[in-house]
């Protein structure tokens, strides 16, 4: 989507709103409430900003009517319609809307899809990698095959050659692969023909892929926009994704994310569950995520464009402050990949929640094994940013 960013336009009127402390810590009680009162938080992937006006006036309107018995159990409908929109709006891609089939949230969602699409074969982690779908693959009784990036790789990038080999019978026998697109912790959009070269070696080798497209709406800016697989010639019958807009919107409390199925067969087969697999997902979150879709995208500009922002002033303080740091180029995600081993901190998330009192992520949650790593959430002011950096300092000792 092009959005209008002059002096006095459109979405220049738009107030991203950042929270107060206060506010903060009583909106989001797992990234401000599970921290000491003297620490910042910027682990968890939440943002500081007030929630977007179109999801807050839906969501209030329909507490106001009593919306809060079951969810419309029927498949497609509104929502289907309003991703699709979103969809065709932000990708190009044309989405049937009764492919669109909610799920309580994403990783829900790629747990439904390895239970009823996958064989019982070893499955593709890419690493490193957000924790719950690391264990997504023991969760569901399968051996996980990961598929590393180097940390000392200049970019992020699929190794398809070592793929091909854990694709292999003969190989490692992996039958799925869990892609990340755009990529958590790697920052990574990956591109149409990278996508296309995982698609071609997973055809060759009759696998499947679950793509999970949580982080979508939240391409950078200079960065290549968002490929959804599914807009992909020849994978309707090998995959399929797993869409939110809790992640863009701050709703994933609301409890609904959408497993897209772009092929009739595969529909059936997610549809055919028995209710107990998949029957969580909330009224409010259905209200939310429509909302979003529909008419969140001023709002979502207005984002996008502070989180560019963020992601350039991060790299103006890291030079200016921990220039040994290396940063992987934040193409999408609000979640920047640090790599602070010049500084010779075997855990330095740890060090600088003890002695800095900034709460980052530990690489080694998205690695296992990885020293020397932290992940930082920048979705927060520019002022809170330059002080979680500050503390940093004090933290690594610098
Ligand atoms: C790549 C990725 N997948 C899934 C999730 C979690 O989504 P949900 O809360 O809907 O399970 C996250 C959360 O940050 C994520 O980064």
């Amino acid at each position: 989507m092009s959005a209008d960013f002059t002096p006095g336009g459109l979405y220049a009127r738009i107030v991203l709103r950042d929270l107060t402390e206060t506010e903060a810590r009583r909106a989001l009680p797992c990234k401000w409430g599970q921290v000491a009162d003297d620490v910042l938080p910027a682990w968890v992937a939440e943002m500081d900003y007030a929630l977007a006006p179109a999801v807050a006036d839906a969501l209030a309107e329909a507490v106001a009517a009593g919306m809060t018995g079951y969810p419309d159990f029927a498949l497609g409908g509104p929502l289907g319609e309003a991703y699709a929109g979103f969809a065709r709006r932000h990708f190009e891609h044309d989405v049937d809307p009764a492919g669109v089939i909610p799920v309580v949230d994403v990783t829900a969602g790629v747990r439904l899809a390895l239970d009823v699409l996958s064989e019982e074969a070893p499955v593709v982690m890419t690493l490193p990698g957000y924790p719950p779908l690391i264990s997504i693959a023991e969760v569901t009784g399968r051996k996980r095959l990961d598929l590393e990036v180097d940390p000392d790789a200049g970019r992020a990038e699929l190794d398809l050659d070592r793929l091909d080999r854990m694709l292999d019978p003969a190989g490692g026998g992996a039958r799925t692969v869990l892609l990340t697109n755009p990529h958590n912790p790697w920052g990574r959009s990956f591109t149409r023909a990278e996508l296309e070269g995982l698609r071609d070696v997973v055809v060759r080798r009759g696998a499947r892929v679950i793509s999970d497209e949580i982080h979508a709406p939240l391409v950078l800016p200079g960065s290549p926009r968002h490929t959804p697989y599914l807009s992909l010639e020849g994978t309707a019958e090998h995959a399929v994704a797993v869409v939110a807009a809790s992640k863009a919107f701050n709703t994933a409390g609301l409890r609904c994310a959408q497993l897209v199925a772009a092929d009739r067969i595969t529909r059936d087969r997610i549809r055919a569950v028995p209710a107990a697999r998949n029957d969580s997902w909330s009224p409010l979150g259905v209200v939310a995520a429509t909302a979003a879709y529909t008419d969140g995208d001023p709002w979502l500009a207005a984002l996008v464009q502070r989180l560019g922002e963020q992601r350039d002033l991060l790299t103006q303080l890291l030079d200016a402050h921990l220039p040994a740091t290396r940063m992987r180029p934040l193409e999408a995600t609000y979640l920047a990949w640090l790599d602070l081993r010049a500084y010779g901190v075997h855990d330095p998330a740890a060090q600088i929640l003890e002695r800095g009192r900034a709460r980052l992520a530990p690489g080694h949650d998205y690695h296992p094994g990885l020293e020397g790593h932290v992940r930082l959430n920048i979705a927060t002011s520019p002022e809170r940013l330059a002080e979680i950096v500050r503390r940093m300092v004090v933290g690594l000792g610098v």
